[in-house]
């Protein structure tokens, strides 16, 4: 049964359904009408400013029928009818569980123990059906990383993952980049050398959000992939202590590329990203690439660094990693900002020729929202 209930002030109602009940202000109400002198019935967008609407915005009266409510504001004398649904799905008047470093309850957070459960996608498939795609698309939203298998042995197959959700994005390594050894390496991603866990470029801002990496060839021992969820990394380090936590969070690293030629990158952002309300939206951790860091005060720095080396400590805990070998026409794909990479180091004899390239996780979300929208 909805009912509706002005407060005396009129500056809030309370809408109440079988189930639940939720206060709205009248501003908000104001701000989000969706007449069409407010929103364009084309596009969405909204037609008016702030300043169109009064200060002293109040509700004069509020009727259900039909499923919708109707809303006179004064002073505007404005009538403006609801669709209950949307109303209820935007509420915001509910407990948030806002404690440093919340994730989304879409999220899930990992160890080792997903090695059995690896998320995979099929290439044929996903290519060809759009609820395949979706699944994988998800499996990245929640896990941050998932593996491709099936796909074409071919030079720059690569692109026509990326195709598939959005764009590449170039950088000065170009729109797409080797890895395999090379004899005069000018980074280190190019030997036949183990890599520990990090993310890529930590020196861009903003980072790539997206990599994906392809391999074409894989005839040398060892070389496995290894994947850590830098998201549980950060949980971990905030149940053991949370002053390790807050300094890591609190204060900025530096980042660092200067490489042949034309390049000099640097950035100044945490190892690891709050939100203002505290979620948990970001991990850098690029030994490779850190610069000095100068933004701590002296008399924390000693515990900066007991953080940042514990950190490190729990992203080379075997039990944090999952490793999986790569064949001709499998592929990952990470969420830079969350997932690190590494790979274990190989033998000289046979070969291995991985293609990586970057994209961005906006287009990537947002061909999940259409598609959820379709189904
Ligand atoms: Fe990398």
């Amino acid at each position: 049964m909805l009912s509706v209930n002005i407060n005396k002030t009129g500056n809030y109602l309370t809408l109440k359904n079988a189930n639940r009940s939720t206060k709205l202000h009248a501003i908000w109400l104001r701000d989000n009408a969706w007449d069409e002198k407010t929103r364009s019935p084309e596009n969405s967008q909204r037609l008016i400013t702030l300043k169109d609407i009064p200060k002293d915005t109040y509700i004069k009266s509020a009727t259900i029928s039909d499923s919708r409510l109707k809303i006179y504001f004064s002073p505007e004398n404005k009538e403006i009818s609801y669709d209950i649904d949307w109303l209820f799905k935007n509420s915001y008047d509910d407990k948030k569980d806002l404690s440093k470093g919340w994730t989304a309850s879409n999220i899930e957070r990992w160890d080792n123990t997903l090695t059995r459960n690896i998320p995979t996608g099929d290439f044929n498939e996903i290519t060809s059906n759009s609820s395949s795609l979706k699944n994988w698309l998800e499996a990245i939203e929640c896990f941050g990383f998932a593996k491709l298998s099936n796909g074409p042995v071919k030079d720059k197959a690569l692109f026509d993952i990326v195709k598939l959700f959005g764009y590449v994005r170039e950088t000065n390594y170009g729109r797409h980049f080797e890895v395999r050894t090379e004899v005069n390496p000018t980074n280190l991603a190019y030997t036949g050398l183990s890599l520990q866990a990090h993310t890529d470029n930590p020196y861009r801002d903003p980072v790539p959000t997206i990599q994906i990496l392809y391999c074409l060839e894989s005839t040398a021992k060892g070389g496995e992939n290894m994947v850590v969820d830098g998201f549980k990394i950060a949980q971990r380090l905030q149940a053991e202590d949370m002053e390790y936590f807050d300094i890591l969070s609190r204060y900025c690293s530096r980042f660092e590329y200067i490489g042949t030629g034309q390049t000099a990158l640097r950035s100044k952002r945490p190892l690891i990203e709050l939100g203002p309300d505290g979620e948990l939206i970001g991990i850098r951790f690029n030994n490779r690439s850190s610069a000095a860091t100068v933004d701590v005060p002296f008399e924390k720095m000693e515990l900066y660094y007991a953080a940042y080396q514990r950190m490190g400590e729990l992203i080379d805990d075997k039990s944090m990693a999952v490793t999986f070998r790569l064949e001709p026409g499998e592929s990952f794909i990470v969420d830079n900002t969350r997932v690190l990479h590494a790979r274990k180091g190989y033998s000289g004899s046979g070969k291995r020729w991985l293609q990586g390239c970057y994209a961005d996780k906006d287009a990537l979300y947002s061909r999940l929202n259409v598609l959820r929208f379709q189904s």
